[in-house]
């Protein structure tokens, strides 16, 4: 089996602007250091406007912390009033960028279609995309968790060739578990990364099952990472509301002292 570098991702959503983003990359460059970066990737995801504020302060201090992106369009160019292409963030040196997060989905309309064409746009542009799936609280309760997860997996990657899926992150995250304060125990959250990565196998086949990362993501706190990542299947975390604090997001990546 391939060892497996955990990633830890801080999706900031629509917080901090570029001046507080600059701070926040600071401070949690500080708190990090080569032992943690021998142990663990660390990504931060800031709003648009911020990125290439992020990007100058990582390039003048050559911090190891990866640049991300929320979104992006699917399309490279073209008349897409207020979208962002996929290779404009590669310029700014984006290396990944979240896909189909569930508030994409549930507030912006994306279907899976749409989530497909933007994971293959941003391969196409040299990045990684983090692909993110979840159920309701509803699918949760009426036992369609797996099938609804499933399906988002199969769609997403459809056509995409298996070495790249291999490279790819797939976030599971469970909605109701998404600023909630609510954690899926460790057990649910590892059966459930379990499934996609089974997913991935029956799509892409065995050694792209082996090498893709799966992260979860739900009220994911310094308190509850280690047990988290102390699951099989679960090889990194995509974080909310506790990545916004450098202290905490940085406590969380060095989960493992
Ligand atoms: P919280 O960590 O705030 O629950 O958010 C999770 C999330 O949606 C990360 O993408």
């Amino acid at each position: 089996m391939t060892e497996r570098t955990p990633l830890i991702s801080g999706n900031w959503k629509m917080h901090h602007n570029h001046f507080e983003a600059i701070q926040v990359t600071q401070k949690l460059h500080y708190r990090l250091g080569e032992h943690d970066y021998s142990k663990v990737g660390v990504s931060i995801h800031p709003p648009f406007t911020d990125i290439r504020s992020v990007q100058t302060v990582i390039g003048a201090d050559r911090m190891k912390i990866l640049l991300g992106a929320q979104n992006c369009h699917a399309e490279e160019k073209g008349a897409f009033t207020g979208e962002v292409s996929a290779p404009m963030l590669a310029k700014l040196e984006v290396s990944l960028v979240i896909v189909g997060h569930s508030e994409r989905r549930q507030l912006f309309g994306e279907t899976d279609e749409v989530v497909n064409a933007k994971v293959k746009a941003v391969l196409a542009a040299g990045m990684t995309p983090i692909l993110c799936c979840g159920e309701t609280l509803e699918e949760r309760e009426a036992g369609e968790a797996e099938t609804k997860v499933a399906t988002q997996v199969r769609a997403g990657l459809d056509g995409v060739a298996a070495d790249a899926v291999a490279s790819m992150v797939i976030a599971y995250e469970p909605i109701w578990a998404i600023g909630t304060g609510r954690t899926a125990t460790s057990e649910d959250a590892q059966a459930m990364c379990a499934t996609v990565r089974s997913v991935v196998g029956e799509t892409a086949g065995a050694a792209a099952a082996d090498g893709v990362r799966i992260q979860y993501g739900g009220s994911v706190k310094p308190g509850n990472i280690a047990e988290l990542m102390g699951q099989a299947d679960i090889d990194g975390a995509l974080v909310g509301g506790a990545s916004l604090d450098p202290d905490d997001f940085a406590s969380i990546c060095s989960y493992q002292d």
